[in-house]
């Protein structure tokens, strides 16, 4: 008896110890046999090729197995590093939509495939390269806005501020599912902000003529609208059009969040126009012309929930603490905090700051202590500020406080600091603290009233 134990026990290891053996030889198989073909195609096609294609963000295709050869040292450096693709949040804290996050799996493979030679493997199994719609991230739009004619930047090496509009006309109402703005000038237009003005077909109006785009941002702006032609003409009350207000957005890396069919949506009239209230370039040296225009996407269905956005910090509903102003030579955290005073879902966050920002954090303390993680951003990248969206809207009680912390880096050593010597930086004055090289402090959230069972919203794209 005991020698059958021993016996079963003997070969029992044996063909554990095989089995271990072809494990670790199929595993140093694969490992040698990482293929362009076979692995790395679809990692580069799904997480690359969105940006790295023509007319999109970034410098250089990789469409094909030639681009990505040409690439390969780069390519194993940034993914190693994670600085591509770029996703500033921190991920073990919160998930969102649409993550642009390779796994540890993805990333080893990436560096074995160039260490390999970058080997193509059988071409016949190489998957195709996707096609995507040249002129938008997303596809093909159902209206395309471009402007009556382009913004001239002069190469004088200052920031610029405009108020541009774009106006249409289209066959009959409709509703927009959600508004792309595509820069041309990608590398100098800092951000962008606007309105739809939606006209009442009775009334009388000459909003396509007049001026186009004006560069007073700072005096009245009904005298500014007059002379873009958007009041109505009769003289019935009330003499402006109505105003869907920030209907467009853009900043660096932005990209538009799209939402599920029941969620968003707001209505396109026939006869209207984008006002961008507030264009900034930053300072250019050579004289450029911006043609930058605009996508819309048009809902096939009515509109359920309309989204709602609200902002704590700069130009906010909450006050910054301490005073927002960072001396030279320091590394300074600020907060601020707000009470809601009735239950939401949150569907997506923004955290803006500029050049100086070091670090982010948001959450929210339910009124029972409970917390609740809402965004952490530990190396903040002025380049990538998007709309984070959640993979579910989070919901957020009545009562609940939402924390904001932000962490700026005013020192000489900070190499995306604009002045060396390092100066007084605070946010200036109106307009005029869009300016790049000033601070801002903003969280900016977008939400609905919070209704039973948002939790089991799935807001992935
Ligand atoms: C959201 C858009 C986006 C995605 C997705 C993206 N990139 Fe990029 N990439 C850019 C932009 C914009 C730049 C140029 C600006 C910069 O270097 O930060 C860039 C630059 C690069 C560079 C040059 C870096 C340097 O220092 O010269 C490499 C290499 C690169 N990307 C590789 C990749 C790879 C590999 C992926 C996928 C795993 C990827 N990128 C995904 C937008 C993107």
């Amino acid at each position: 008896m005991k020698f059958v134990a021993e016996k079963i026990v003997q070969k029992n290891y044996i063909v554990v110890l095989v089995c271990l053996l072809c494990v670790s030889c199929s595993q140093k198989n694969e490992e040698q046999n990482i293929t362009w073909s076979k692995h790395i195609a679809p990692i580069v096609f799904k997480n690359c090729t969105p940006c790295h294609r023509p007319n999109e963000a970034a410098p250089f295709n990789l469409l094909t197995y030639a681009d990505a050869v040409k690439k390969a040292q780069l390519i194993k450096f940034v993914t190693q590093t994670r600085y591509m693709p770029p996703f500033p949040a921190d991920v073990n804290y919160t998930h969102f939509a649409n993550e642009l996050v390779l796994t540890d799996e993805e990333i080893a493979q990436l560096k074995t495939w160039v260490e390999n030679g970058t080997p193509r493997g059988d071409s016949l199994q190489e998957p195709k390269t996707p096609t995507f719609y040249s002129g938008s991230y997303f596809g093909k739009p159902d209206l395309i806005i471009k402007p009556q004619k382009p913004v001239q930047i002069k190469g004088n090496g200052t920031d610029v501020f405009l108020i541009w509009k774009f106006p249409y006309e289209i066959e009959r109402d409709t509703i927009v599912d959600f508004v792309e703005f595509v820069p041309h000038q990608r590398k100098l237009i800092h951000h962008v902000n606007g309105h739809l003005i939606s006209y009442d077909e009775k009334r009388s109006f000459n909003y396509f003529s007049g001026e186009n785009i004006s560069a007073d941002t700072k005096s009245q702006l009904m005298e500014v609208y007059k002379q873009m032609h958007i009041p109505y003409t009769d003289q019935l009350q009330p003499n402006f059009p109505t105003l869907t207000p920030n209907t467009i957005y853009y900043l660096p890396g932005y990209i538009p969040p799209v939402y599920p069919k029941e969620i968003g949506g707001y209505k396109l009239k026939k006869h209207g126009a984008f006002l961008l209230n507030n264009i900034h370039y930053g300072p250019s040296n050579a004289d450029l012309l911006d043609s930058s225009y605009i996508n819309v996407f048009f809902r096939k269905t009515p509109i359920q929930r309309s989204i709602r956005e609200s902002q704590l910090g700069t130009f906010g509903l909450s006050n910054i603490e301490p005073e927002f102003i960072i001396p030279p030579n320091e590394v300074k955290t600020f907060h601020t905090h707000y009470t809601l005073t009735s239950p939401i879902s949150v569907l997506s966050v923004n955290p803006h700051m500029h050049l100086i920002g070091k670090t982010f954090w948001a959450f929210a303390l339910k009124p029972n202590g409970d917390t609740v993680p809402l965004i952490k951003i530990n190396k903040w990248d002025f380049r990538w500020q998007y709309y984070y969206t959640y993979k579910h809207p989070v919901k957020l009680e009545s009562g609940a406080t939402i924390h904001v912390y932000g962490t700026f880096d005013n020192r000489n050593e900070n190499p995306n600091n604009p002045f060396h010597p390092p100066r007084t930086i605070t946010q200036g004055n109106g307009i005029e603290s869009m300016k790049t090289t000033e601070e801002m402090f903003q969280f900016i959230f977008t939400y609905m009233p919070y209704k039973e069972g948002d939790e089991r919203i799935d807001l992935e794209r």
